[in-house]
C-alpha cells in the first residue's frame, strides 16, 4: 500500500512539526493500515471470533472457519424467537455448524436427555439452561409444559434454542411444539439433525440401503401403546428392505414375533445399537429368532435402536468404529 503511494510512514511524519499533528497522522495511518489488512485478510473477523468461539469444540470451530462461517452472532440472534434444533445422535462432531452456532449464541436452551455429552458446554456461560428430560416413562416436564415454556421464554424477549436429540422431526414431537408456537404467534426456525438411524447405522457399519440387500428403509416407532405395537406388520415384514425401530427395546419380543409371523424368516439378521456414535456404543448382532433372548441376557437398556434386514450382515466387513 505504502509502496503504491511512494511514501514511507516515517517520511510522512517528518513533514509535520507539532506533536498533535503527528499524533493525528499516526492515528489516521493506523486506521488506514487496519482497514487495508482487515479487508485483505479478515483480521477483524478473527479478533471477534476467537474469544466467542473459545468454548466451542475446536474441530467445529475450525470447520466453521474453513467454511468462512461466522459463529459470533451473539448480538444478531433475534429476540423472542425459537430455533428447533437437532443435536444429532450423540457424537458432538455430528452437530451441524448451524446448530453449533445457535447453541453458542442463544439466551436460553431447553434440552432433552438425548443431547450428547459436551454439547451443552458450548452454550454461553450466562445462558439459561433448562432440562426438559423425556426419558421413556420418566418425563421431567410434560409435553404441554414444554410447549408453554417455549412460548413463555420467547415472550420474555429471549432467543431460545429448543435442542433435541437426533432430528427434531423424527419421533421428536417437534411438530407439536411448533404448532403451539404458531398458535401463539412466536416466530421460529427448524434446524435438522442427524437422526439416530442414520448416525447409529453409519457407526455400526450397516448401510441402510444397499443394491444387493435393501431397496428401501423404514423408520418406525416400537413404542408400546396399550401393551401392543400397532404397526403395519405385512408392510414391515416384506423382504429386501431395512426396518429401523426407534424406542423398541421394551417391545423387542413382540416386534420379532410379528415380523416372523408376517413372513420374514427367523434367520433374518437383526441387531441392536445402544448409545450409537458415542464411545460407549454397543452393537449386538442376532437374528429375528434370537434377538429377544440376546437383549435379555445382555440387559441392554434404552437408548437403543433395533435394525432388521440383511444389511446387518455387512457389519462384519464394514464395522469401523467399535473396538472388538
Ligand atoms: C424419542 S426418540 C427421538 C429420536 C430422535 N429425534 C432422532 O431423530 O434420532 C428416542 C429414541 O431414539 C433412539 N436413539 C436416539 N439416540 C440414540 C443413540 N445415540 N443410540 C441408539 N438409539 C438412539 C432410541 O430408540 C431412543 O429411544
Amino acid at each position: 500500500m505504502f509502496a503504491r503511494l511512494n511514501l514511507s510512514p516515517l517520511r510522512i511524519l517528518d513533514t509535520y512539526q507539532s506533536f498533535s499533528a503527528r499524533k493525528a497522522v499516526c492515528i489516521q495511518l493506523f486506521i488506514t493500515t487496519y482497514n487495508y489488512v482487515n479487508s485483505t485478510f479478515g483480521v477483524y473477523q478473527t479478533f471477534i471470533d476467537l474469544p466467542l468461539l473459545a468454548d466451542t469444540p475446536s474441530r467445529i470451530r475450525m470447520a466453521a472457519q474453513r467454511q468462512g462461517l461466522r459463529m459470533n452472532k451473539l448480538n444478531t440472534l433475534e429476540a423472542g424467537k425459537v430455533w428447533l434444533v437437532g443435536a444429532g445422535p450423540g457424537d458432538p462432531e455430528l452437530l451441524t455448524i448451524k446448530a453449533a452456532r445457535l447453541i453458542a449464541a442463544a439466551d436460553a436452551l431447553v434440552y432433552d436427555h438425548l443431547v450428547g455429552a459436551g454439547i451443552m458446554d458450548m452454550a454461553r456461560a450466562d445462558a439459561r439452561l433448562i432440562y426438559a428430560g423425556k426419558e421413556a416413562s420418566k418425563h421431567t416436564l410434560p409435553q404441554d409444559s414444554i410447549n408453554d415454556l417455549l412460548v413463555k421464554l420467547a415472550r420474555e424477549g429471549l432467543s431460545v434454542v429448543r435442542l433435541k436429540g437426533g432430528d427434531p422431526f423424527i419421533f421428536g414431537r417437534g411438530g407439536e411444539e411448533l404448532e403451539t408456537l404458531v398458535a401463539s404467534g412466536i416466530p421460529f426456525e427448524v434446524v435438522p439433525g442427524v437422526t439416530a438411524a442414520a448416525g447409529c447405522a453409519a457407526y455400526a457399519g450397516f448401510p441402510l440401503t444397499h443394491r444387493d440387500h435393501a431397496q428401501s428403509v423404514t423408520f418406525v416407532t416400537g413404542h408400546l401403546k396399550d401393551g401392543t405395537v400397532n404397526l403395519d406388520w405385512p408392510a414391515l415384514a416384506r423382504s429386501r428392505q431395512t426396518v429401523v425401530f426407534y424406542m423398541g427395546i421394551g417391545a423387542a419380543e413382540e416386534i420379532c414375533r410379528q415380523m416372523i409371523s408376517h413372513g420374514l424368516p427367523s434367520m433374518t439378521p437383526a441387531a441392536v445399537i445402544r448409545n450409537g456414535t458415542q464411545s460407549e456404543q454397543k452393537t449386538l448382532l442376532a437374528t429375528l429368532g434370537t434377538l429377544p433372548h440376546r437383549i435379555a441376557e445382555s440387559a441392554i437398556t434404552p437408548p437403543a435402536l433395533i435394525v432388521v434386514g440383511s444389511v446387518v450382515s455387512l457389519h462384519e466387513k464394514l464395522s469401523w468404529f467399535e473396538k472388538p
